[in-house]
């Protein structure tokens, strides 16, 4: 008589055990914990057969590709794939492709290169790019501006809309840390009397509707304390930085309150200077990009200085 357990009555034919669980039908080990017994439940093939697959694939990845750190360097697997090399090479070949329109930008002969469609084509979308990546936080991304922060794409200028005025103020900025940079201050009226300052107030929101009394006590404060900066009348376009009261344009806002603040508190807004962190044929591409937003808007930008 056989004394293989699996050939007795019985007994499972794989493991030799006798008892089968009731309740899920699977055989037991035969262990038994004080009356709790184990199911021989193995652990599923096909687990097994994927761990097997992976481990397989690691060691063909070892051997191809780039994997086991040595101290300073790596193992190069033999496809000699490189991802850094061909990232560098890449952006070498975009650098080569920008530079063979972007030198043409050094010099700023700004009527020449606009009447060159082809390299118009190239270059307003690389220079929205930049414009994008540069200057929209502040002037939002189609020039539209907000408050503090000058609309790009009209026609009213600080300091004029001609592509070479433009990249001037690229160039060194506004009350920016750039020793050249353009200087624009509103200094504050602190000191005047309540009465004066609301008197005032008034009649620069007044301004734009043209409703302004020029005969009142107001238009004598305006010619004696405003007008040096503002221009006769509050006109502007005197390139000094100061905006026109009377013009469509307005940087802060020129209600009674917001006038009030800007009144007690002076403005000095800070355009950063840009000649330290983009060349200057970038510099001449945006500043024609953007003389061009405000050509796309209408009429010929005020205060430019052709
Ligand atoms: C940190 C915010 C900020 C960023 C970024 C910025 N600007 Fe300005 N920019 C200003 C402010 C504020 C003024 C107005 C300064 C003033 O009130 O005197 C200004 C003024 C200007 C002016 C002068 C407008 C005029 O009427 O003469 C131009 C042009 C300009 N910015 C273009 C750009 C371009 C192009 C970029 C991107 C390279 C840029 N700015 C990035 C804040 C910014
Ligand atoms: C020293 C020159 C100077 C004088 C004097 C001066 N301003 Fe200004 N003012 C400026 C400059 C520069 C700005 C722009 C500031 C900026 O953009 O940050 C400005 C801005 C303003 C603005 C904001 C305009 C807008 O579009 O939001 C108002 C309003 C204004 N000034 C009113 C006055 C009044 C009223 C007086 C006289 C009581 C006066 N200013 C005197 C230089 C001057």
């Amino acid at each position: 008589m056989s004394t293989d357990p699996k050939t007795l009555p019985g007994a499972d034919p794989h493991t030799g055990n006798r008892e089968i669980d009731p309740v899920t039908g699977y055989d037991t080990t035969g262990h038994d914990w004080g009356g709790i017994k184990e199911l021989n439940t193995p652990f599923p093939k096909v687990a097994l057969a994927a761990l097997a697959l992976t481990v397989i694939y690691s060691v063909i990845a070892w051997i191809l590709l780039p994997a086991w750190p040595l101290g300073r360097d790596y193992t190069r697997g033999v496809l000699g794939l490189d991802q850094q090399a061909m990232a560098e090479a890449r952006l070498r070949n975009l650098t080569d492709l920008r530079a063979g329109w972007l030198n043409r930008f050094e010099d700023p002969d700004f009527a020449a290169l606009s009447d060159d469609p082809a390299l118009m084509a190239l270059a307003m979308p690389a220079a929205d790019r930049l414009f994008q990546d540069n200057c929209s936080a502040c002037h939002g991304r189609a020039g539209g501006g907000g408050p503090g922060f000058p609309v790009l794409h009209d026609t009213y200028w600080l300091w004029g809309g001609a592509p070479q005025d433009i990249a001037l103020t690229l160039q060194v900025g506004i009350n920016a840390d750039h020793p050249e940079t353009r200087w624009a201050q509103m200094p504050a009226f602190d000191w005047m009397a309540d009465e004066e300052l609301s008197e005032v107030s008034d009649y620069v929101a007044a301004m734009r509707s043209g409703e302004a009394d020029p005969d009142g006590a107001a238009a004598t404060l305006f010619a004696e304390n405003c007008a040096a900066c503002h221009g006769e009348g509050g006109v502007g376009g005197l390139m000094n930085g100061a905006p026109s009261l009377v013009d469509d344009a307005v940087i802060y806002g020129q209600d009674a309150d917001t006038v009030m603040t800007t009144l007690l508190n002076g403005r000095q807004g800070l355009m950063p200077y840009w000649s330290d962190r983009l060349s200057d044929a970038e510099i001449n591409a945006l500043a024609l990009y953007v003389a061009r937003m405000s050509d796309a808007a209408g009429s010929t930008p005020s205060g430019a200085t052709e």
